[in-house]
């Protein structure tokens, strides 16, 4: 039987107040599916409040990384994901491409010992095992200069995966040397060396649509994403994870025009007025956008019905030392 959008939500409420369950959304999901979550949040503060939260099931609605992290931090909950969506970028490193990365630093002679690995959360649960096992730590986009900075003292070699972009950016906003493997330069002359992974919804934004926006509306800000490509953000007036984001625009005057380089569904929330997406294209995450409030319900019903779908499984031996590499941020 199909049901109406406004009958789902009803269902999904009716069903949410029978069950020990927290829904938790990401800024990215659909509004429908947003409107419905207990908790919501950036990446970082979706992985420390849902950590803390004591109901049986955690449905977590969002992208694979994401559930996985919660799983991973708190082995003891249940967690389902709606949709299982695996995020583009880190659908571009596994523990294969980890281990080549880590190679070419030491066939350019740069010893095991002396590299310090980063893996930003957009990452499978194996790749944050493997750097967690080398002494490295997981980062996500409102807390990575913060962790670089730290990391830095450590004397060592950062190799950052999987995202060049937020790699790059930060090492332009310390003053540091980056190099991105695959695309020439030394790693021994580099601070950071990032693997070459992207976000191809970050990727849409250009510095024409910013000289665009420059022109049409005199005194418009641009506001975006570090997950954009550096020429991106080095013309931007400010750069921040979607959180940072958010309390940026809202603090904006009410008259204050602002473009904003992020993904579509929270710029769209955003603010009523004077809020633009920096694009031509409309900037949907995929896999974001995958769950429905259909798949909510369906997710929700399964558990009423003591039959849990989509339920999030790390092995022991990655889930300890990929929680090892995600502690590590938390304790900073
Ligand atoms: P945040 O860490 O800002 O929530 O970003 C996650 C993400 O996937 C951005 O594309
Ligand atoms: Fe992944 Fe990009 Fe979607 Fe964020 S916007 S979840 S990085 S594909």
């Amino acid at each position: 039987m199909q049901y109406t959008n406004e009958e789902l939500k009803n269902k999904i409420i009716e069903l949410k107040s029978k069950l020990s369950v927290t829904v938790v959304g990401h800024f990215y999901q659909r509004d429908e599916v947003f409107d419905l979550a207990d908790i919501t949040g950036d990446s970082l503060e979706l992985a420390m409040r849902t950590k803390d939260d004591d109901a049986e099931f955690v449905v977590f609605c969002g992208v694979g990384f994401m559930g996985q992290s919660v799983k991973v931090l708190s082995p003891h909950k249940r967690v389902v994901m709606p949709k299982v969506a695996c995020c583009a970028m880190a659908k571009m490193i596994d523990g294969l491409y980890y281990d080549e990365s880590v190679k070419f630093l030491e066939q350019n002679g740069i010893p095991k010992e002396n590299i310090l690995p980063i893996t930003y959360i957009n990452s499978n649960a194996e790749v944050k095992a493997k750097v967690g096992e080398m002494g490295g730590l997981v980062c996500t986009s409102s807390n990575a200069k913060k962790i670089i900075t730290n990391a830095l003292g450590e004397g060592k070699k950062i190799l950052f995966v999987p995202d060049r972009c937020l790699g790059q950016n930060i090492a332009n906003q310390m003053g540091l040397k980056s190099m991105v493997i695959g695309q020439g330069g030394d790693p021994k002359e580099a601070d950071i060396i990032c693997y070459d992974g992207f976000c191809s919804v970050h990727q849409l934004f250009s510095v024409d649509d910013i000289e665009f926006y420059r022109n049409k509306y005199p005194g418009i800000l641009i506001a975006v994403h570090p997950e954009c490509d550096p020429a991106i953000c080095d013309k931007a007036d400010f750069v921040g994870s979607t959180s940072q984001l958010i309390k940026y625009i809202k603090e904006l005057p009410e008259d204050q025009k602002v473009a904003v380089g992020t993904e579509f569904n929270m710029v769209n929330r955003l603010r009523p007025k004077n809020t633009y997406v920096l694009s031509s294209t409309k900037p949907e995450c995929p896999t974001m956008n995958e769950t429905t409030l259909e798949d909510l319900y369906l997710t929700l019903k399964a558990i009423e019905e003591g039959n849990p779908i989509n339920e999030i499984q790390v092995d022991e031996k990655t889930q300890k030392w990929a929680k090892i590499a995600l502690e590590r941020m938390l304790a900073l």
